[in-house]
């Protein structure tokens, strides 16, 4: 059976996403949409460039749409792809706000279409595992989680729309990866929040808008606790999820590319991508970029480095296998329906709330 796919916006990571979709058995790129770069990819891919967003997700040739626009951007593809009955696959984050997200969440259920987050954490390897090592108890209860994602910003030939809080949300949003995956590794959301934040070093013209550093607190039921820093105002660059059990601790160092376990003393080492030279492509790249490779940035034209592109194939392969009838994993339903992104995002807003209040905040102000 042939699975036939739309795609909306084909700059850095939209055409990939095409690219390693199409390698798929039955999986056809019908046509793209995107003003700016579409004739290029579409001549690429050998499909059609359509003309405007409706004509794409009119097509009868298109049952799944990829959405993969600038972040504040995604609403649109995603409503109008539902309300013609299209699955979608949506780039993250899925939303700037709660109200957005759970928008377009709850037309996709009403319509009764996939909406897979593009929430690509979920399918590394050392996630999974970690994930396996603690439902298997070899780390005890999880008691803290703590993630940073941070690096040095220099000038940039040109300021990116992913640098502008309206537009990307900051890196909070833009990087809710370890946000969504603390959520993931906790079972859900946290009860309160307080995040300080603010530009400390990047205040000019020739830089975007956002805070460079981002410091946030989350209390979780259960006496449980998570850190998470990010920003681009660290000239120390870090990478890493890191989980503190009652019987032993896991590290997933995205930056110096490896997993550790640690038990009774000992540790044990495990990939996060598929192979070492995955990781160590990482590493390479981490420790060798102009802009420190945790807040680095790809832009339309730019190919994806090998670990990522990796990921990619697997996490579009995932997606077709569902789409050809695949049944997901309890661990991925909430991937696929977007409540887990929906979480993230409640998360993300609470942060944001307590940025500009200065207060804590709970998730229940947010979650209604
Ligand atoms: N999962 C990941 O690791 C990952 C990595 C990079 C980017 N992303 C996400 O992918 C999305 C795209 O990011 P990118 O890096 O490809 O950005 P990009 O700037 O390289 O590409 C965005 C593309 O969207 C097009 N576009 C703009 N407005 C449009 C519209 N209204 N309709 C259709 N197309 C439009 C632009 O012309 C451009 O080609 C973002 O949501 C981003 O957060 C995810």
């Amino acid at each position: 059976m042939n699975i036939r796919y739309g795609i909306v916006g084909t700059g850095y990571f939209g055409a990939d996403l095409a690219r390693a979709l199409k390698t798929n058995d039955g999986a056809i790129i019908s046509a793209v949409y995107d003003p700016e770069n579409g004739e290029t990819i579409a001549q690429e891919l050998g499909c059609d460039n359509t003309d405007s967003l409706l004509a794409l997700v009119s097509r009868d040739d298109v049952d799944c749409v990829v959405v993969a626009t600038p972040n504040y951007l995604h609403k649109e593809p995603v409503l109008l792809a539902a309300q013609h009955k299209k699955h979608v696959f949506c780039e993250k984050p899925i939303a700037l706000n709660y109200a957005d997200c759970k928008e377009m969440v709850e037309t996709c259920k009403k319509h009764g279409v996939i909406f897979m987050a593009g929430h690509i954490m979920n399918f590394f390897n050392g996630v999974h595992h970690a994930k396996e090592l603690i439902n298997s108890g070899v780390i005890g209860k999880v008691l803290y989680c703590h993630s940073a994602r941070n690096g040095w910003e220099d000038v940039q030939p040109s300021i990116s729309w992913k640098k502008i809080r309206e537009k990307s949300g900051g890196h909070l949003y833009h990087h809710i990866h370890e946000l969504d995956c603390i959520q993931f590794l906790m079972n859900g959301m946290p009860e309160t929040v307080t995040m300080t934040a603010n530009n400390v070093a990047h205040q000019s013209e020739h830089f975007g808008d956002e805070d460079d550093m981002l410091f946030i607190n989350m209390e979780f039921s259960d006496g449980r606790f998570a850190v998470l820093e990010y920003g681009s105002a660290f000239r120390w660059g870090e990478h890493y999820v890191l989980i503190q059990g009652e019987k032993g601790a896991i590290k997933i160092d995205m930056y110096h590319c490896g997993g550790t376990l640690r038990v009774d003393g000992k540790d044990s080492h495990f990939l996060v991508h598929e192979s070492q030279a995955e990781d160590d492509d990482r590493t390479r790249i981490y420790t060798s970029t102009e802009m420190d490779g945790a807040i680095q940035y790809g832009k339309p034209g730019k190919r994806t480095p090998q670990w990522l592109n990796s990921i990619i194939h697997k996490e579009m392969a995932y997606l077709h296998k569902i789409m050809s009838g695949m049944k997901p994993t309890a661990e991925f339903e909430k991937l696929l329906t977007g409540e887990a992104a929906l979480a993230a995002i409640a998360t993300a807003d609470a942060c944001t709330l307590s940025r500009y209040q200065n207060r804590k905040v709970a998730l229940a102000e947010i979650v209604k």
